[in-house]
């Protein structure tokens, strides 16, 4: 029988199997997650669900009453520990041996650990798993003073959640701005007031360099690159995360920072697949080899994989000009109190910004241009703009030209208008 194993029941597992069955795929497909919970969603782990009162059943990504339903066999709490590409067969850490005629990884990313002294003390929390998400909110209950380590993503949205129950926070960024490996350096410093603004210390250029314990032997504070030591009972980790490839590597397959995919999602071996966060690819859109940390890279590779594997594409590793490459766009969303940050496109550091719309009025757009190219546009509360740069950044370059520095600028002339001139 012809089957697809899916490892890893994160959100580009589950959107895998989902699309392959949406597809009609009339194969087997078997389903593996590491965690024992049903699959869950990722996203409001940082945000609304470390509220006092986290909403019931938000979390909810594939049930697995709706995986019997689909006909995905979702085997939970197991490992697939290794991969005999040569027989086409996974192993599986409750000792089976399943065979494939296709595989997809799908096994995500880990959070990278804090290594200073102190750093496995009780009371310092990483934030990938929902078990880590429920042991932080109650954390925070009984929390005085929080410490947050990296004001990217996670920092940034943990920290707006702490505000919201009132309790005191710092943030600390060991670079010279926050969010900076997706941030233009306006945008960055628009966050950065407006966490200040709201009672967060955000301390940029500063690292911790060790956890000290009170005197219960849990976190009470830690000390600060500068020298400083600043009192924390809570201790929150957000410095980044590494991707899971030990299992690709294991297969001889190639990885370099994620497991390397060709043009339409295949490793080195053709028969096998990696989608998501653990993935490196050759993003089209930005004309870079890139991995990408993002629910719309996870679901959208998902489904082009799964698209190729349902069409019966032969798996053949050369020469083969059947079906196109993958070329979504890639875009990011993030929410902080009442802001909503939205990002189209991928600009490099040293892209340039034009500010689009007055800062000041809390809705407004950071175009980002590579030369005379539009790459990017990051946009807070201007939900019309961000929505305009995904058609401007997928329009035929011809048209895109038009795109120019001026014509953005003016914040009054819609951008999606800038394509019909
Ligand atoms: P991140 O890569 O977004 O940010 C890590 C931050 O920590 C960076 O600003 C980095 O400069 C800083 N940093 C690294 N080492 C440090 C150190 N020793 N001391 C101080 N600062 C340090 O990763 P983050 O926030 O940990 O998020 C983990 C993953 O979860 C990422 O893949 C992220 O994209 C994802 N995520 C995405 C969200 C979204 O898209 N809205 C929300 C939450 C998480």
């Amino acid at each position: 029988m012809n089957r697809t194993v899916i490892v890893g029941a994160g959100t580009a597992g589950v959107h895998a199997a989902m699309e392959l069955r949406h597809r009609g795929y009339a194969g087997g497909v078997l389903l593996v997650g590491e965690e024992n919970h049903e699959p869950y969603d990722r996203p409001p782990l940082s945000k609304e669900f470390l509220k006092p009162v986290a909403e019931p059943d938000t979390l909810r990504l594939l049930p697995a009453q709706i995986a019997r339903d689909r006909g995905i066999d979702l085997r939970l709490g197991l490992l697939v520990t290794d991969i005999r590409a040569t027989a086409q067969e996974v192993v599986l850490s409750d000792g089976s041996i399943v065979g494939y005629d296709h595989l997809v990884l799908a096994t995500g990313a880990r959070g990278r650990p804090l290594t200073v002294p102190g750093a496995d003390l009780p009371g310092v929390w990483g934030l990938r798993r929902l078990e880590e998400a429920e042991a932080l909110r109650k954390a925070l209950d009984g929390a005085d003073d929080v410490l947050i380590v990296g004001g990217g993503f996670i920092g940034l949205e943990v920290a707006a959640a702490v505000r919201a129950r009132g309790t005191r926070v710092t943030v600390v960024e060991f670079l010279p701005r926050v969010m900076a490996r997706v941030l233009s350096p306006q945008m960055a410093r628009y966050f950065t007031q407006a966490h200040r603004h709201r009672g967060v210390e955000i301390l940029i250029g500063t690292g911790v360099t060790a956890v000290i314990a009170g005197p219960l032997g849990t976190a009470s504070a830690v000390v600060l690159s500068d020298g400083r030591t600043i009192p924390a009972d809570v201790v929150v980790v957000g410095i980044g995360v590494q991707p899971v490839t030990e299992l690709a590597e294991r297969a001889g397959l190639h990885t370099t920072d994620g497991i390397v995919v060709d043009g339409r999602l295949r490793t080195s071996d053709p028969r096998i697949y990696a989608v998501g966060d653990c993935a490196r690819f050759d993003c089209v859109v930005s004309g870079r080899d890139l991995r990408l940390e993002s629910i719309q890279n996870a679901v959208d590779q998902a489904r082009f994989v799964a698209g190729q594997i349902a069409a019966g594409h032969r798996p053949q590793a050369d020469g083969d000009a059947q079906g196109s490459s993958y070329a979504a766009l890639p875009w990011f969303w993030s929410e902080q109190y009442d802001m909503k940050l939205q990002i189209a496109g991928v600009a490099s550091a040293e892209a340039e910004s034009v500010v689009r719309g007055d800062s000041a009025s809390g809705s407004f757009s950071v175009c980002r241009f590579q030369g005379e190219r539009l790459v990017a546009v990051e946009s807070v509360n201007r939900a019309k703009d961000h929505l305009a740069a995904r058609k401007l950044l997928t329009a035929d370059p011809a048209r895109l030209r038009r795109v120019t520095r001026e014509s953005v600028a003016n914040g009054e002339t819609a951008l999606r208008a800038l394509l019909d001139v």
